[in-house]
């Protein structure tokens, strides 16, 4: 499948790439996993039917996200338990002290499709 554009307003108009990453059936309500999307590890999530995608390489150091544990909106780094909303990006609890960058993310029939670079932060 190719990638789909999608035009997007701001401060300078930049097109955003879609990729699909997966079928909504791979992914129950509360589970999450690292797909690849484009040049980024991205880490997509299932809670409560929304779907969400973060980074999935911690901002504190070298961990994945997706190995750690997911609560609600909320991941657990597995490495020293940094944790992160994965619908905003914010840090909820240190060490980590940088946001974690967030992704569009949607889908399209049955497919999850991830946007290639993340939100720009306001
Ligand atoms: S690497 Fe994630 S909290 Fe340290």
């Amino acid at each position: 499948m190719g990638p789909a554009a999608a035009r997007r307003a701001g401060s300078e108009e930049r097109v955003v790439q879609f990729v699909c990453v997966g079928r909504v059936g791979d992914l129950g309500p509360g589970e999450m996993k690292a797909v690849k999307a484009g040049r980024h590890i991205v880490g997509i999530a299932n809670v409560e039917g929304g779907w969400y995608a973060f980074d999935d390489t911690c901002t504190h150091e070298e961990a994945s996200l997706t190995e750690g544990e997911l609560y609600d909106y909320i991941v657990e780094c597995p490495l020293h338990g940094a944790t992160f909303d994965i619908r905003t990006g914010s840090v909820e609890s240190f060490p980590a002290t940088v946001p974690l960058p967030t992704y569009d993310i949607r889908i399209v029939d049955d497919e999850i499709h991830v946007a290639t670079e993340p939100r720009e932060r306001a």
